[in-house]
């Protein structure tokens, strides 16, 4: 018994940890599902890092842009991170 309490707080732990932690760009990039209306080559290509940050910023002001509502800066960092070297290929 006092095993299997170990066990499941050991497996809460990593659970918190795992969520806390920030995700990859391309994690963020699936969960958001942003590729079912973007094809980052096309719409941003030429784009680098710190420019696709700015409009992934600007989106957060856009209500009707649902994908990119709440992202923390951080999120926003990985995230045009992840695009930008994407749409640059
Ligand atoms: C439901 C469809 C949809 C999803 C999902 C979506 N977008 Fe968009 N996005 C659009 C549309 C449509 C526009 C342009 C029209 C507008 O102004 O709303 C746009 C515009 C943008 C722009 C601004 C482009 C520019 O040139 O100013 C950025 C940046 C962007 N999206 C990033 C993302 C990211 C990152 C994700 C995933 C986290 C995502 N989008 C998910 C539909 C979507």
């Amino acid at each position: 018994m006092k095993k299997m309490m170990l066990t499941i707080s050991a497996f809460g732990l990593v659970a918190i940890s795992g969520s806390a932690l920030a995700a990859t760009g391309a994690e963020i990039v699936e969960e958001r599902e942003c590729l079912e209306c973007h094809e980052f080559a096309s719409d941003f290509e030429g784009v680098d890092a710190a420019e696709m940050n700015e409009l992934i910023t600007a989106r957060l002001e856009v209500a009707k842009h649902k994908a990119t509502a709440g992202l923390s800066a951080e999120e926003i960092t990985l995230l045009a991170d992840y695009i930008a070297a994407e749409a640059n290929k």
